[in-house]
């Protein structure tokens, strides 16, 4: 069993993937400055694993407290979740995402280098592909962002790839998610967001609970089967155990992979609404608005790496996503606040 160090590992991602390690037996310490989530989210991962997780609060650009919580735990990988993620807000402001995304795993992958911790399990993006030439997306096709978000992350990736090319007893993977949706199926934890969702999933549920009066779908007149923009929605709890079989690849195999996390699989706007409605039995109200800025038509992944190197693969259907999903709003209409 490992002992990890897990940043950012009470956000919505870390904890759906905390709950999978702890049930797996690996000890794990989470280091959050919950800046995007709250300590309840840590209470419950442990209800649900039934196991301790050791927190540590801070940041991971604070170099003294990374370099102490490494020399404190013998720790032989490190997932690092902890970053920004909003699109819109990183071209507004791209100098916090330079900041915290890039300088802050610069920090945390000289703290490693320092303790001798060479094995990284990166949370990157689909985002990194920009807008597909070609579909389904393959990890050799051209990383070319298109906003300051996308641009950290590949930034990162390449501090890895030529991190991995210096020091050959290094081991990173980055896993480049698709578009994570759903919850635990306990309904204890799920996606939390602080003001009004830029994703879809989340405002689905919030329509579905009575928070919006409405979905408005940006664009009907995509080059797509139905009109709307086409994604690849993964199950969370999917996705969570990806980075399980990561941390056992990366126990065996150095240098800098890339590798997607997606079902394979493209899912229209209108066709999730119908998933969502024919899984909960709740009417979303929609209506059709201007595309987004900045929206691509469509994207899926490839996930034939993933299944041959990690032999992984999605298993949970969006219908499933969707009760899960709902069920986690409905018993926490003000997610996690409300402090039950
Ligand atoms: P999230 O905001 O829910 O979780 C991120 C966590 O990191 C939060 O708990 C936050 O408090 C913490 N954090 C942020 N900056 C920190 C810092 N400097 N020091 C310590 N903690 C810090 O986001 P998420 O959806 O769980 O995403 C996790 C990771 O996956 C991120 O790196 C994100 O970019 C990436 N990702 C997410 C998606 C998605 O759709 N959710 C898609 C692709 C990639
Ligand atoms: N959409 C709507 N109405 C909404 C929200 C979204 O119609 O209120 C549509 C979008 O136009 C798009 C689809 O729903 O066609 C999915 O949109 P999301 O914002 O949920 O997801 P994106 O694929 O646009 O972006 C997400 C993350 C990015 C990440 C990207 C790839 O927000 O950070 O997935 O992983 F880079």
């Amino acid at each position: 069993m490992a002992r990890l160090l897990v940043t950012g590992g009470a956000g919505y991602i870390g904890a759906h993937t905390m709950v999978e390690l702890l049930a797996a037996g690996h000890n794990v310490i989470c280091l959050d400055n919950f800046s995007n989530s709250v300590p309840e989210a840590v209470a419950r991962v442990q209800q649900i694993a039934g196991r301790a997780v050791t927190l540590a609060i801070g940041d991971v650009r604070d170099d003294a407290l990374l370099r102490r919580l490494l020399a404190e735990h013998p720790i032989d990988a490190v997932i690092h979740f902890a970053a920004l993620k909003a699109v819109g807000e990183s071209v507004a402001r791209p100098l916090d995402y330079y900041d915290n995304n890039v300088y802050g795993t610069l920090v945390l992958l000289r703290a490693m280098a320092a303790a001798g911790v060479k094995r990284i399990v990166f949370s990157s993006s689909a985002t990194v592909y920009g807008a597909p030439e070609q579909l389904p997306l393959t990890e050799g096709a051209p990383v070319r962002t298109t906003n300051p978000y996308g641009a950290s992350k590949a930034m990162v990736e390449q501090m890895l790839r030529d991190l991995c090319a210096a020091d050959p007893e290094w081991s990173a993977v980055s896993l480049r998610y698709f578009n994570p949706i759903g919850a635990h199926a306990s309904g204890r934890i799920g996606e939390d967001p602080r003001d009004t969702p830029n994703n879809l999933f989340p405002y689905v549920t919030q329509v579905a609970v009575g928070k919006r009066e409405r979905l408005s779908i940006w664009g009907n007149d995509w080059p797509t089967p139905d009109g709307t923009g086409v994604r690849d929605y993964l199950h969370v709890v999917d996705l969570a155990a990806g980075h399980l079989r990561a941390v056992d690849y990366s126990a065996a195999h150095q240098g800098f992979m890339p590798i997607n996390l997606g079902t394979g699989r493209g899912t229209s706007v209108l066709e999730l609404v119908r998933a969502f409605e024919s899984a909960t039995g709740i009417a979303i109200p929609h209506s059709f608005a201007p595309r987004r800025p900045g929206d691509i038509a469509a994207c899926w992944a490839d996930p034939s790496l993933a299944a041959r190197l990690l032999g992984w693969r999605a298993e949970r259907s969006v219908e499933q996503a969707c009760a899960d999903g709902w069920r986690w709003q409905q018993h926490n209409p003000e997610g996690y606040r409300a402090g039950k």
